[in-house]
């Protein structure tokens, strides 16, 4: 302990020691693997999947009897760039360290490559994955897929952000389904984001992957084993921590581990050793990452640039939880045209491309907690919000 500088980590793998709870999580996956069950781990965005996954790779005894391959597929847009993931997995995985396994693994992508016709006078000089279209997607996964049938240890896959799959032009799902399912020694686990999307891809009877994987929801880490966390981090520091102000953290940020493990480590940032984080030093840290992100919600309102689509937003930052969004009532209110054109606007809203706004429920809430808070900020509104963060985080609860 007491090597990291900041014991709040934000980054995806985080040692065991600064990991905040889900023991019983963690257990049930490595049951699951062990037991040879495939695994679909869904969540909303940021409360803690990858990291998740990358904690139980980490315990010994997944990391000492098998494989772990992470694959982020997030941001891919066709087969080939799954497949390139899958390629640079590969050459990641424990297999591919030691100097055996990695010549191993160097032919066999070498021989994929080859023989894709991407290395027209066949030499593996300048070796790069995936640049050229290829004419077979399914060959240079197949060809992976069959050095995992013969691995000496069993392998793990994560495909994280599954759900990604659906947007492809191919029928994603099928052609990675006929693969996975020929593999007697390899567990998958898809993770992903999206639950709707995801439970379809994993519950519908006409769907590839029907059944095929154990679902896991991962829910919030709760309010009492993040609290002893913090206090417990702060502690081994010579530092404290107010429990009522992580609290206030909590329900401001609706649980949200990314959001909390933000603020409560500039907090850290600003106690000095032998002091006690209150709630004033709990608002500086909030108010030190709405400067720095400044220029990114400036930004983010500039795009933002049709009069309509503008003022529904405000209105929903404004709200908080905005509900009845095309009654009468909210209509007057933000002055705002008619119910078609709220309609309208929210749809594009939370459209996959301005993300700005998600749905809970019969609810609209920004997507981004720190927006909704800058937004508060320059209204004057902040300290109304942390006044009133338990009594909105519960009405949050009750719509979803
Ligand atoms: N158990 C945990 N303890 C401490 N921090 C965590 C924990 N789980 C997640 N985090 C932090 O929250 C951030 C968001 O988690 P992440 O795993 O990326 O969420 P998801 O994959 O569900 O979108 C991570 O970058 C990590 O820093
Ligand atoms: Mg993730």
């Amino acid at each position: 302990m007491k090597n990291a500088v900041n014991p709040f980590f934000t980054k995806i793998v985080i040692p065991d020691e600064y990991f905040c709870d889900r023991e019983i999580e963690t257990q049930k996956l490595v049951f699951f693997i062990k037991n040879g069950y495939n695994i679909v781990l869904k969540s909303p965005r940021r409360l803690g999947k990858s990291s998740l996954l990358m904690h139980v790779f980490n315990q010994d005894e997944i990391r000492k009897q098998y494989n772990t391959l992470f694959v982020d597929i997030y941001g891919t847009k066709n087969m080939q760039e799954f497949t390139q993931e899958l390629q640079n997995a590969f050459l990641d995985a424990p297999f591919a360290k030691s100097k055996r396994g990695a010549e191993k693994v160097k032919k066999l992508l070498a021989g994929a490559y080859v023989q894709m016709n991407l290395s027209p006078d066949g030499t593996v000089s300048g070796f790069k994955l995936g640049v050229n279209p290829t004419p077979d997607l399914s060959v240079p996964m197949r060809e992976m897929f069959s050095f995992l049938e013969n691995t000496d240890k069993p392998n793990i896959i994560v495909f994280d952000e599954f759900q990604t799959v659906l947007d492809y032009p191919e029928k994603a799902p099928a052609i990675i389904r006929a693969q996975v399912q020929k593999l007697t020694n390899t567990t998958f686990i898809f993770s992903g984001s999206s639950r709707h999307q995801l439970d379809r891809m994993f519950e519908y009877p006409n769907e590839p992957f029907y059944r095929s994987a154990t679902p896991i929801n991962l829910e919030r880490i709760p309010l009492n084993a993040y609290q002893e966390f913090a206090v417990r981090m702060f502690r081994y520091y010579g530092k404290d921590v107010d429990e009522d102000a992580v609290s206030i953290v909590y329900n401001l940020f609706s649980g949200n581990t990314y959001d909390m493990q933000e603020v409560m480590k500039g907090a850290f940032s600003f106690t000095p050793k032998g002091k006690k984080a209150d709630l004033s030093i709990i608002m500086d840290s909030i108010d030190d990452i709405l400067d720095r992100r400044d220029p990114d919600f400036r930004d983010a309102l500039d795009r933002l640039n049709n009069a309509k689509e503008r003022s529904v937003f405000f209105c929903v930052a404004r709200e908080g939880i905005a509900l009845g969004m095309t009654s009468t009532a909210i209509i007057k209110k933000y002055n705002l045209d008619n119910a078609s054109s709220v309609q309208h606007a929210l749809s594009v809203l939370t459209s996959n491309e301005k993300n700005l706004v998600k749905r809970n429920g019969k609810g609209y809430l920004l997507r981004d907690r720190f927006f909704e808070l800058w937004i508060a900020r320059s209204e004057k509104r902040l300290q109304h919000l942390i006044d009133n963060a338990e009594a909105r985080f519960n009405q949050e609860l009750s719509l979803s």
